[in-house]
């Protein structure tokens, strides 16, 4: 909530103004019960990501009391709803896609301890939340925040830059998120480690590491590169960090699939093609085994970041619509083609 906080307003909040905050958020954590109709038009199994940008675009129908975007107050409360509604969607999404009742929000937990009980909970018993696993998802929530001009972040603005409605602006972020040179990529990073792991394991890894490098082969070591970080991706470190946390939390420590993550960073880091090319860890390389360890289900990690990007999203969203020399976004389009052809007789 302090990220939160310092993302939308510049500064973090003092005692007075977290507790104001946490308020407002907690105030807002409901969706409107028409959504839980909408959601059941969804097949079960359809792609959470399918789900989520279709359930946030629908609660552009929802809030008429809040659509002007030149009104500052206006851009406030959307942006509380949305950072208070996310995790009640991603949640609704899971339970719909296990058949499972969805569990409505409870207001006396904390925002990530909010999300777990939604996820994991059930009707039928009291949910038990793990402090550490807790922290971890806190601890993504954050790293997942905001980060400059990606391609979701940049299609939220440009989206959000023709005066649409908020909403839609975020739904357009989520579809962009989804694709796995994107927010996809933690998804795609577990399937290559379970497929490693059903193709022999550790002793395939050198083998695989082979075809990664076989340009011909189109495989690409999953996880691995930025376009931006060209050292080390710093939120790797972290998760590196929390993803031992959690293992050993839960008991895990012995996980196949991350012993299979840590002799694929050990080859990369010393192999002259990753080198060279200065490949390193990205965030996704740890996050999706942190989650898998919470229970989360792989379909899901790229809602997960959707859920932890929506204030990073919303925030540029504002900034942008704030600044007085605002204008509708128009990239450039450089014709090279024909002057004129003639229709075909
Ligand atoms: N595995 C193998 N080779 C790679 C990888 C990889 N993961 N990433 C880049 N390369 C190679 C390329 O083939 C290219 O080689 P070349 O110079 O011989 O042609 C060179 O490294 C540069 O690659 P580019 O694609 O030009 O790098 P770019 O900065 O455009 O791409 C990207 C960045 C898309 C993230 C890329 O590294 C990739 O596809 N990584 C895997 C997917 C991934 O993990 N995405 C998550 C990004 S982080 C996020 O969204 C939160």
């Amino acid at each position: 909530m302090e990220v939160s906080y310092l993302i939308l307003n510049g500064e973090l909040p003092d005692a007075e103004q977290k507790a104001a905050f946490d308020r407002e958020v907690t105030n807002h954590t409901m969706v409107k019960e028409p959504m839980l109709r909408f959601l059941d038009g969804f097949g079960t199994d359809a792609h959470p990501m399918a789900m989520l940008t279709g359930l946030v675009g629908a609660m552009s129908a929802f809030y008429h009391d809040s659509t002007d975007i030149t009104n500052p107050e206006h851009r406030r409360i959307s942006a509380i709803r949305l950072i208070a509604k996310m995790p009640t969607l991603v949640a609704m999404v899971y339970k719909h896609s296990v058949g499972q009742p969805v569990m409505y929000p409870r207001n006396d937990l904390s925002y990530t301890g909010n999300f777990l009980r939604m996820m994991f909970g059930t009707p039928a018993e009291d949910y038990q939340i793990n402090d550490v696993v807790e922290r971890a998802l806190d601890r993504i929530f954050i790293l997942h925040a905001d980060h400059e001009q990606n391609a979701s972040t940049s299609t939220v603005r440009l989206c959000g830059s023709s005066g649409t409605n908020p909403y839609a602006a975020i739904a357009a972020g989520i579809a962009c998120l989804w694709g796995p040179a994107h927010g996809g990529a933690n998804e795609a990073c577990l399937h290559m480690l379970e497929n490693i792991q059903a193709n022999g394991g550790l002793a395939k890894v050198g083998e695989f590491m082979e075809q990664v490098k076989d340009k011909s082969s189109g495989v690409r070591l999953m996880g691995f590169g930025h376009r931006v970080y060209k050292n080390y991706d710093p939120r790797a470190k972290l998760m590196q960090e929390t993803c031992r946390e959690v293992l050993s939390a839960l008991g895990l420590e012995n996980d196949p699939l991350f012993k299979l993550a840590m002799e694929l960073e050990r080859i990369a880091l010393e192999d002259d093609y990753f080198v060279e090319r200065k490949l390193y860890p990205n965030v996704d390389f740890y996050s999706g085994i942190v989650q898998r360890a919470i229970g989360i289900p792989t379909p899901l990690f790229t809602g997960i970041f959707a859920l932890a990007r929506t204030v990073g999203w919303i925030s540029q969203w504002d900034e942008m619509l704030g600044d007085p020399e605002f204008k509708i976004g128009r990239p450039r389009q450089l014709y090279t083609g024909y002057a004129e052809r003639d229709v075909k007789k």
